[in-house]
């Protein structure tokens, strides 16, 4: 069996440190692997459209942006196919078939999207549309015969759903699609990167965002003024590691390489955090080696989109002809579904 990759994002705004560590970073080290056959990366706009109908220029004005992001950590087009989600009109056709195989009950069920029916003040007004986007990610999924989704952990639940439709869809109609499997990053603080705010999630309507494309100096004033532990007012004072964002940060992205470079004085993040703890380290010197971390990381990224952001009429081409090529694997794999449920009528 072929070994392929989907994956995707919502194009409502730029990509923050959050997507990098939690999904973009894992994508870039599997497509340069070389281990799948195929690998493809969606910008999910028809989705992002789901709860922002009233406003679709912020889903468009945002598609070039995220491609430009991607471009920048190092996707390369020539190894995976970006695609717009729009432009592959068969997944539509591959949803509504699908939402015959999903009850109600089940789709509200979902526990990512009733946190977000919360977030969004939805609970009274759920739009139909919105309840069923995770019955249109099994279709961007199954309609590349994906049989891995790198994504963050609050993606899980749209993976479980997928795999619940495929097996009602394959027990209905016979063995036609193809069931994927998460791929979660490896680091625990990767998962859920808090905000520079110390709030559970970064998240754009928070504000609490480190943008991939933020300025050296807009990136460390946010770094400098991170929440630390509220606690650890003198240098001398102990402190608290575990749920510091600043130390969650540097769990997410510190090698033992930054230590050698940066703060020679400690030989790896234990060492730092032991300090920390005992006291007598203070929050500045953590937060300016947190600062050191994150632009030796962001500082190429940075330049590459730069040199992307001059060259967007190559940008547009990279997702047309994408799109176009995705838009042909979608049209064979809808084409097997109608078979499967033998509504291909006029089919020799
Ligand atoms: N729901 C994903 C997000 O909010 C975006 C997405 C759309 C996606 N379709 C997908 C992710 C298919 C993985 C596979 O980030």
């Amino acid at each position: 069996m072929e070994k392929i990759i989907l994956t995707g994002d919502r194009p409502t705004g730029r990509l923050h440190v959050g997507h990098y560590a939690g999904s973009l970073r894992e994508r870039v080290r599997l497509q340069n692997e070389g281990n799948f056959d195929k690998i493809f990366i969606m910008i999910a706009d028809a989705q992002a459209l789901t709860d922002n109908a009233q406003h679709p220029e912020k889903v468009r004005s945002n598609i070039l942006e995220v491609a430009l992001d991607y471009l920048a950590c190092g996707i390369d087009p020539n190894k995976s196919t970006i695609l717009i989600q729009s432009m592959i009109p068969e997944l539509c056709e591959l949803t509504f078939y699908y939402m015959n195989l999903v009850t109600v009950s089940r789709a509200m069920r979902n526990p990512t999207v009733k946190t977000e029916i919360k977030m969004r003040g939805f609970e009274t007004n759920i739009p139909m549309g919105f309840l069923a986007y995770p019955i249109s990610q099994t279709a961007d999924i199954t309609a590349f015969k994906a049989t891995t989704v790198p994504v963050g952990e609050d993606q899980e639940p749209m993976i479980e759903q997928c795999r619940d439709i495929v097996h009602k869809f394959n027990a209905t109609y016979g063995e036609t699609l193809i069931e994927p499997k998460i791929q979660l990053p490896k680091n625990a603080a990767c998962m859920r990167l808090p905000g520079i705010d110390g709030k559970a999630k970064m998240s754009k309507s928070l504000g609490n965002c480190i943008y991939l494309s933020d300025e050296p100096n807009v990136v460390k004033q946010k770094i400098m003024s991170m929440f630390t532990d509220p606690n650890h007012l003198r240098i001398e004072d102990k402190g608290e590691t575990d749920n510091n964002p600043v130390f969650i940060y540097l769990d997410a992205f510190a090698t033992d390489e930054h230590f050698k470079e940066f703060l020679p004085e400690y030989n790896n993040l234990d060492e730092l955090k032991a300090h920390y703890r005992r006291g007598g380290l203070g929050d500045v010197k953590v937060k300016k080696f947190l600062n050191n971390v994150m632009q030796s990381i962001l500082d190429p990224i940075r330049t590459k989109r730069h040199e992307w952001e001059n060259k967007k009429d190559e940008v547009k081409e990279i997702l047309y002809t994408g799109s176009i090529k995705a838009r042909e694997v979608a049209a064979q794999t809808l084409e097997e579904v109608r078979n499967a449920m033998q509504i291909n009528y006029f089919n020799k």
